[in-house]
């Protein structure tokens, strides 16, 4: 039997999510939206595809969660996304409120499942879901540091030109402007970017990096990027429908991990059919150190708006 996953929100990074998830073959989507008629067009239309794209997988669109029951994984991209001028946190009071609705129903009607957290901003939100779901830590997980790292390892390639996948990076923290980009942890077919870039051109890719959703913000001027967040949610999905168990930088549930307690934060995660199978503590430098507490005390202020925490 075919796994199922279901992507909540058919908007252009949950369309996109499902578009990849099938034309991979990785599982069956229930992609779910509000909005009558959007997610059974764009399923019909992506299932349309199948006989010249040649994927097996189905795609069904709904507005209804009983069609989500017991799916295995449920990646959730609904919520509103910035405009230009806007910094992730500005979403923070909407989006907790749909991500809120949502959560509940996918806990009701899929109990078992992992879930993967897109909705911005993001670390809020999968904190928010854990609370709301109930769900073991191991299986709220949020998706940015692989986007973070992808938009790294794309500016490095061309730095150097060289192909994108020949470079490695790792980027940490909030998925926002103190996001930790690990220098040493950058490398070019096994060598580090230290030896290869100036120290001017690295700070220069680390700004970039930084500022890398709303430099597409600014370009698209309605709605924000999703073709490389969806390719790095479902490269996260793909880890935990084939138990993989590949380490990638994902925000997970810290308990202690560098000092830090009771928040989500981006590090390096195995994640595997049970979800975050373990977190892999990477050694930092104490200025790296110093930059990851304080990116997840960025977090921990805003999960405090929420008013969950004890
Ligand atoms: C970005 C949004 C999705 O970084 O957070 O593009």
């Amino acid at each position: 039997m075919n796994r199922k996953i279901t992507v909540v929100g058919a908007g252009f990074v949950g369309a996109t999510c499902a578009q990849r998830v099938v034309e991979k073959d990785l599982a069956d989507v229930v992609l779910i939206d509000i909005a009558e008629g959007l997610p059974q067009g764009k399923a019909l239309d992506i299932m349309e595809s199948a006989p010249v794209e040649g994927f097996k997988a189905k795609i069904i669109g709904t507005n209804d969660y009983k069609e989500t029951a017991s799916s295995d994984v449920v990646v959730i991209t609904a919520g509103i996304p910035r405009k230009p001028g806007m910094s992730r946190d500005d979403l923070q009071a909407t989006n907790a409120g749909i991500v809120r609705g949502i959560v509940e129903k996918i806990a009701k009607h899929s109990p078992d499942a992992i879930l993967i957290l897109v909705t911005n901003p993001l670390d809020v939100m999968s904190y928010l879901a854990l609370k709301v779901s109930g769900f073991e830590p191991r299986k709220v997980i949020g998706m940015a540091g692989v986007l973070d790292s992808a938009r790294y390892r794309y500016f490095v390639a061309r730095a150097l030109s060289v192909s994108p996948d020949a470079a490695g990076a790792m980027v940490f923290g909030g998925h926002g402007d103190s996001m930790v980009p690990l220098t040493k942890y950058s490398t070019v077919n096994g060598k580090a970017i230290t030896q290869l870039l100036p120290a001017e051109k690295i700070e220069a890719i680390n700004k970039r990096t930084r500022e890398g959703g709303a430099e597409i913000v600014g370009l698209l001027k309605t709605g924000s990027a999703y073709y490389a967040p969806s390719a790095s949610a479902v490269d996260m999905l793909k880890s935990i429908l084939l138990d993989e168990k590949r380490v990638l930088p994902c925000s997970v549930y810290l308990n202690g991990e560098y000092g830090i307690n009771d928040v989500y934060c981006g590090v390096s995660a195995m994640l595997s059919g049970a979800g975050v199978e373990k977190i892999v503590e990477l050694e930092l430098t104490d200025e790296e150190k110093v930059l990851l507490e304080r990116s997840a005390r960025g977090v921990k202020e805003n999960i405090k708006k929420l008013g969950l925490c004890a």
